[in-house]
């Protein structure tokens, strides 16, 4: 049995990638402000992602998580939270479209602001520093100044989330999702590349579908799901006295919920079973993901979703896998089926992003699309083989045409990735890696779907 959980039982645990705070009376004082501020999302959503994400779990709709490696104060901007808003209902569109299979979006925005990092300091020419650890906690300039975490970066971070999400809310409801919109959602550094008259294409057979179901008498005015669409929020919740301080009690249900944003997850390297972000997850009912890498064994890993979900509902926890292409073919089967055996019910999602960082020789981190690209296509493949549904994907990716990730039709170079390299952290796609994944994404899943049919008319026959 797991010990009384509280918003702050984590506290009693080791808690690890946690920054030092120079003015802990100051941080206790922010905490006590974001605590009276209203919460940012609602339990009810909350609940409805959950409810969507059980559809996954049973194999019937599709998970599409994405959004900026790390998002900062420098650039908000209206124009980057529609352009990212715009690439993810584009890659929803080709993977419904394309695919006829129900997507779920969650996008890694209005809150993405705290990041891990593998070493606590970082020297430049003699000079050490703390290491930047997301705009949350400090600044990524090197000096004393920006690298000393500071408690009002707290609040900065809540009150730009609470923009941003008011920002997607309207363009989720207020019109712009609208699917007779699908044409305008092509950027236009995109319009004239292979994919972007891919999807002009698709676009257009999209328009003649809309026509037949309007003679049918299913327009937007008669159809809210044409109108309009769901977009969720999530982040990795890393920075536990900010997530803490938005954790309220439902008043319809009693229950604990983060209200940070709908889905949180647990990174890779805080994902300790007798660890502090697990402590703290464990008790709110917001949908869980953790991240799992190629260290991950079947035992702990069995142990760990017993602990973030002990009722087995589905559609409360997600498995992140995040291995590179080799590890991932040696390590998941083993996961899979210790996880099948014992009726485990998990969602399965492929991040093809976060093993597949390199440094080139002109001093870039960046990623090799085509690693991605097998990253992903062995997830799938290793799913068909174990008979499990290969529920989803998890990309850091970006509407902006940034030069960050090598490979992609328009074929970014390692001696181009300078041109316009702007993450505050990971290398992302831009809007047309992103959309040429999407494509491919939706390949795989029609076949794959093609095969059920298949499987299932044998079956039936014989
Ligand atoms: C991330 O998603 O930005 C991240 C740090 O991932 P991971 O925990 O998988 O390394
Ligand atoms: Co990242």
């Amino acid at each position: 049995m797991c010990a009384a959980w509280s918003p702050k039982s984590w506290r009693e645990k080791t808690v690890i990638q946690v920054p030092n705070y120079p003015d802990p009376e100051k941080l206790g004082a922010t905490e006590q402000q974001l605590r009276n501020y209203p919460p940012l999302v609602f339990a009810g959503e909350a609940r409805r992602l959950r409810k969507s994400l059980a559809d996954v779990c049973e194999g019937q709709a599709f998970l599409l998580q994405g959004g900026d490696c790390a998002e900062s104060f420098a650039e908000f901007h209206a124009n980057n939270i529609r352009d990212t808003f715009r690439v993810l209902l584009q890659m929803s569109v080709v993977l419904t479209f394309g695919a006829a299979v129900p997507v779920v979006k969650v996008g890694r925005l209005a809150g993405q602001f705290a990041k891990p990092r593998s070493a606590d300091t970082e020297t430049i020419d003699g000079v050490t520093l703390p290491a930047y650890r997301g705009d949350m906690i400090n600044g990524m300039e090197f000096t004393t100044e920006a690298r000393t975490p500071d408690p009002d970066r707290l609040v900065q971070a809540y009150n730009q989330s609470a923009a941003t999400l008011n920002l997607l809310r309207a363009f989720a409801q207020g019109g712009y999702a609208d699917l007779h919109q699908v044409h305008l959602w092509n950027l236009d550094f995109v319009a004239d590349s292979p994919q972007g008259s891919r999807y002009k294409d698709l676009a257009g057979r999209l328009d003649e579908t809309l026509a037949f179901m309007a003679a049918c008498g299913l327009t937007s005015e008669t159809t809210p799901t044409i109108r309009e669409t769901d977009l969720f929020t999530c982040h990795e919740a890393l920075l536990l006295n900010y997530e803490e301080s938005m954790t309220r009690v439902d008043s319809t249900t009693g229950d604990w919920y983060d209200t940070s944003a709908h889905m949180l997850w647990i990174g890779d390297r805080t994902r300790q079973l007798d660890g502090a972000h697990v402590e703290f997850l464990r008790g709110v009912g917001n949908p869980l993901a953790v991240k799992v890498g190629p260290t991950m064994e079947a035992e702990e890993l069995l142990r760990l979703v017993d602990k973030l979900n002990p009722a087995n509902e589905p559609g409360r926890l997600t498995l992140i896998i995040r291995m590179g292409p080799d590890k991932l073919r040696a390590v998941l089967p083993g996961l899979i089926r210790t996880i099948r055996r014992n009726r485990r019910n998990v969602v399965w999602v492929s991040d093809p992003m976060h093993a597949n960082t390199v440094m080139t020789a002109n001093g870039y981190k960046t990623r090799h699309f085509d690693r991605i690209l097998e990253e992903v296509r062995m997830f799938f493949e290793v799913h068909e083989e174990e008979g499990t549904y290969a529920g989803g994907v998890h990309f850091e990716m970006t509407g902006q045409d940034v030069t960050e990730c090598v490979g992609g039709a328009h074929a970014i170079t390692e001696a181009n990735l300078g041109v316009r390299y702007n993450t505050h952290c990971d290398p992302r796609l831009n809007a047309n890696q992103a959309l040429e994944l999407a494509f491919l994404l939706a390949e795989i899943l029609k076949e794959g779907r093609t095969r059920d049919r298949e499987r299932r008319r044998i079956v039936a026959t014989s």
